[in-house]
């Protein structure tokens, strides 16, 4: 069946030449943007043209209602994908946005974790749940819930790429470089191909020396892996969840939209850079200076 054929509220599954992009998005520190930058950046990729899939792997299940996805309504989510492997197509459900799926979460998803502890291949799960959709999307995007345990291990297993949102704050460089040493033994022990997708400065007030100074001190230390795009501290990104839309059909015209389509613009280039000329960033661990 052909995409344009399909009626909205169907997703549709073409096999094409495409090869997903997936990326996860991870911060074991709670409330650094996360879940705002998975919403908005999905639908901005979407809104561009690509096709995009968000896997909510939060049993906060924050992603999901953000997205307006009333979460009694739903019923198997990626909680079954993941612990009954289930088919991945039963659980993807259409976005705010055209062009955009979503793979949502409960708060069933919290005792995978425990389930999952004595299965084979545990960490893999998601990966292998997710390679029959890979040719059917431009990008997975996974949003990761704030620690680093067997979800989120699943998370990095499944995608390409780790982007870090930190929040402009005094302790931020201190939790990335933890994280950064986590996802290099991630990349050791359970997925070699993992890189970093980039670090994202989030929250950022313009008014605050703070900020100024975070951004500084990353741009030094991490010059190549930090995205030129900053996403700003405003309110209508922070209203936009309790409507159930991302920023982009809530208030287009806002701040908050443009830093998160320049994000999107900015993935996307880079993605080109290293596939195009073999380079674009590319990312040591640790001080990429
Ligand atoms: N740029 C921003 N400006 C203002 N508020 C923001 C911005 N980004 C996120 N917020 C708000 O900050 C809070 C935390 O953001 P978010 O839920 O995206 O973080 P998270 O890292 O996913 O959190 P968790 O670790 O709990 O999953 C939310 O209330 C969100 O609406
Ligand atoms: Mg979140």
């Amino acid at each position: 069946m052909l995409e344009s054929d399909t009626p909205r509220g169907v997703p549709a599954f073409t096999a094409g030449q495409r090869q997903a992009r997936t990326i996860a998005i991870t911060n074991q520190k709670g409330g650094v943007g996360k879940t705002t930058t998975a919403i908005n950046l999905s639908a901005c990729l979407a809104a561009m043209g690509l096709k995009v899939l968000m896997v909510d792997m939060d049993p906060q299940g924050n992603a999901t209602s953000g997205v307006g996805i009333e979460k009694s309504q739903i019923g198997d989510c990626v909680y079954e994908l993941l612990v009954d492997g289930v088919d991945p197509r039963r659980v993807v459900r259409p976005g705010p946005v055209e062009g955009m799926d979503v793979i949502p979460s409960t708060l069933d998803l919290a005792a995978a974790e425990i389930e999952l502890a004595s299965e084979l291949s545990r960490e893999n799960r998601l990966r292998a749940g997710l390679d029959p959709l890979r040719t059917s999307y431009d990008f997975i995007l996974i949003d990761c819930p704030p620690a680093l345990g067997l979800l989120t291990i699943n998370s990095l297993s499944a995608a390409g790429e780790a982007l870090i949102p930190i929040q402009c704050e005094f302790y931020a460089l201190e939790g990335l470089v933890y994280l950064l040493r986590t996802v290099q033994r991630v990349k050791q022990h359970v997925n070699q191909r993992l890189v970093i997708a980039g670090v994202l400065l989030t929250m950022y007030d313009v008014r605050t020396n703070l900020s100024k100074d975070v951004e500084a001190e990353l741009r030094r230390e991490y010059p190549s892996m930090t995205f030129k795009t900053v996403i700003p501290r405003t309110v209508r990104l922070s209203e936009a969840p309790g409507y159930g839309k991302p920023i982009i059909q809530y208030e287009p015209s806002s701040k908050g939209a443009t830093a998160y389509e320049d994000l999107a613009k900015e993935v996307v280039s880079s993605g080109e850079e290293r596939t195009g000329q073999g380079a674009g960033r590319s990312y040591r661990f640790g001080c990429d200076g």
